[in-house]
C-alpha cells in the first residue's frame, strides 16, 4: 500500500528497521538544564513492537519527541543519530535550522501518536476535518478529496465503519476517538510509528481494540514498526517483541519480552515488573477484605466491569458499536 505521493518499499521483515544511537536531551531556558534523556541507544526488528517502559518522569515521552524528529524549546536534543530506510538522521536540534530540516522525514518516516491525542481535538471538529488538516498540515499537495479517499481505504482495510468520519469527536467513545487518532497518524505509511501511552486512558475492552489494530496495521505493512511507551507493563508484555526498559533518562535493559519479563537482569526491571505484575500479599489480602465488605467478591472478571464504565470510569465499551455500525 502506498500514499498518492509515494512511500519508498518497506526493507524485508526481520532485518533492522532502525537504529537510534546516543541521544541526549535537556530541557533547556531555566537556571540549569535538565538532562532529560540521557546517551539512549536502541534498535528496532522490522515488523516487530518495541515496548518502552519505566516509571512517571523517566523520560519515555521525551525520547519518542526525539525519534519523531518534533522536539521544540526548551527541549533539545543535544546529539543522537536514527538510521531508517538506508539513511542516517542527525537527530539534534540546536538551532531552529535543525527543526526545518527535519520537517521530510515527520509524519512519514516516523509519525507520532502523542500521549492524550484523543483529549485535545476539538469536541466540535467532525473527524473528516480532522484528516483533512492532519494530511494537509503534513503535506501540502494532498487535496481534501484525496486525504478522505486515503482515510476511508484505510478505514475499509482496517474493519472499521467508513461513517465514523461524518462525526463529531465528541459523539466518538474514548475508545474508537484513540483508534481513529492511530488511523489518521499512520495515514502516510510511516516506517516507525511512536504511539506514546495510547491505551493509558481506555477501558479494558478499549484498550484491547486498539492493540488487535496496531498489531493488524504492523501486519499489514502501514507501518514496519512501533515503539510502544507506556508504563503498563502487562499491556506491553502482551503486546511487545522487545522490551526495553527506562530509568531516569537511561535504558537499564533491553532484550526479548518473554525473556526479560522471566529472567530481568537488571534490579530496577525486577522492581517495575513486581511492583505491576504481582501485588504484595498485603495488598490482595485487604483487596479480598474490601470485595468481602462489599459482597462482590469473586465476581470481578478480566474485561468485566459491572458498572459498564471501565476501568477507568471512562466510556462504556458499547458506545463504539452505537456510532460506529457499518
Ligand atoms: N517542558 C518541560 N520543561 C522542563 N522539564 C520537563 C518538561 N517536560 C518534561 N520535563 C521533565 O523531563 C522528565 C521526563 O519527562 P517525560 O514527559 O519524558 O517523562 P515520561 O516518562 O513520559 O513520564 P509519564 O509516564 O508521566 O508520561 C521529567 O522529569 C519531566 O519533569
Ligand atoms: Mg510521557
Amino acid at each position: 500500500m502506498s500514499t498518492p505521493h509515494g512511500t519508498p518499499p518497506a526493507p524485508a521483515e526481520g532485518g533492522l528497521l532502525a537504529r537510534a544511537t546516543n541521544i541526549r536531551c535537556v530541557y533547556g531556558g531555566g537556571e540549569k538544564d535538565f538532562t532529560a534523556v540521557d546517551g539512549v541507544s536502541l534498535e528496532l526488528r522490522d515488523g516487530e513492537i518495541l515496548g518502552l517502559a519505566g516509571e512517571s518522569g523517566c523520560g519515555k515521552t521525551t525520547l519518542g519527541n526525539a525519534l519523531a524528529m518534533i522536539a521544540t524549546p526548551p527541549l533539545y536534543i543535544l546529539s543522537g543519530t536514527l538510521e531508517i530506510d538506508g539513511e542516517s538522521i542527525d537527530l539534534s536540534t540546536l538551532s531552529v535550522a535543525d527543526l526545518a530540516r527535519h520537517r521530510p522525514y515527520r509524519g512519514r518516516t516516523v509519525s507520532m501518536l502523542p500521549q492524550g491525542a484523543m483529549n485535545s481535538i476539538s469536541p466540535t471538529l467532525r473527524i473528516r476535518n480532522l484528516v483533512v488538516d492532519v494530511m494537509r498540515a503534513h503535506d501540502r499537495r494532498f487535496s481534501p478529496d484525496e486525504a478522505l479517499d486515503l482515510a476511508r481505504d484505510r478505514l475499509k482495510m482496517l474493519e472499521m465503519p467508513v461513517r465514523v468520519l461524518d462525526s463529531y469527536a465528541h459523539q466518538l467513545s474514548g475508545g474508537m476517538k484513540q483508534r481513529m487518532i492511530t488511523v489518521i497518524s499512520t495515514l502516510q505509511n510511516p516506517r516507525l510509528l511512536i504511539a506514546d501511552e495510547p491505551t493509558s486512558a481506555l477501558d479494558v475492552s478499549s484498550q484491547r481494540m486498539l492493540v488487535e489494530m496496531l498489531l493488524a496495521m504492523v501486519e499489514q505493512r502501514i507501518m514496519s514498526g512501533v515503539v510502544f511507551v507506556t508504563h503498563d507493563l502487562p499491556v506491553l508484555s502482551q503486546v511487545s517483541d522487545q522490551l526495553a526498559i527506562m530509568n531516569a533518562g537511561r535504558i537499564v535493559e533491553t532484550g526479548p519480552t518473554r525473556q526479560l519479563v522471566e529472567e530481568p537482569q537488571h534490579d530496577y526491571t525486577r522492581t517495575l515488573l513486581s511492583s505491576v505484575l504481582d501485588p504484595s500479599e498485603e495488598t490482595r489480602r485487604r483487596g479480598r477484605a474490601r470485595r468481602r465488605a462489599e459482597g462482590t467478591a469473586g465476581r470481578e472478571t478480566p474485561g468485566h466491569d459491572p458498572s459498564g464504565r471501565g476501568t477507568t470510569g471512562q466510556d462504556a465499551p458499547t458506545r463504539d458499536e452505537e456510532v460506529g455500525t457499518r
